[in-house]
């Protein structure tokens, strides 16, 4: 099949790369671009292990082909770090024991990350619960995760905290 040229940029860098129209999203971030921290779970739309962020938005990179995302901004955890400082969620989820392998945990850094720009002030656990339920962890259950957002939306980590 003929390769077609996808535009993109990825954790604000920009990339020209050849893919063959049925790559998913998720093969391009780590197959093309060399960026591994984004997982591949199930490819089934389940797990949520690859999500990443497109043009601010919490997207299952298997669940979009590459070519959809031409001309977006890609932001995956290896983006998350800011001049050698954590984000303030993943401070959070370090302080709060939120993984045990980390298999899921960039997945659930991206969503998180997602939500919190979105809704910043969620008006209670419900509301994280919910915003978190396209993430699924094996290891930790759930509550240190949700500790670790709500920390985080409550101004625990503010930037200008760390
Ligand atoms: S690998 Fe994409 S949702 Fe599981
Ligand atoms: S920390 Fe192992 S799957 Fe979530």
């Amino acid at each position: 099949m003929e390769k077609k040229l996808l535009r993109f940029t990825v954790n604000e860098a920009p990339y020209e790369i050849y893919v063959n129209p049925k790559t998913l999203l998720v093969e391009a971030i780590r197959d093309h671009v060399g960026l591994t921290g984004t997982k591949r779970g199930c490819e089934t739309v389940s797990c949520g292990a690859c999500t990443v962020m497109v043009d601010g938005m919490a997207v299952k990179g298997c669940s979009v082909l590459a070519m959809q995302v031409d001309g977006m901004k890609i932001t995956t955890v290896e983006g998350l770090e800011k001049n050698g400082k954590l984000d303030p969620i993943q401070t959070a989820f370090l302080d709060e024991g939120a993984f045990q392998c980390g298999f899921c945990t960039s997945g659930m850094l991206m969503s998180a990350k997602a939500f919190l720009d979105e809704t910043p002030k969620p008006k209670d656990e419900m509301e994280i619960r919910r915003a978190m339920e396209g993430n699924l962890c094996r290891c930790t259950g759930y509550n240190a995760i949700i500790r670790a957002i709500d920390a985080v939306a409550k101004g625990n980590y503010r930037e200008d905290k760390q």
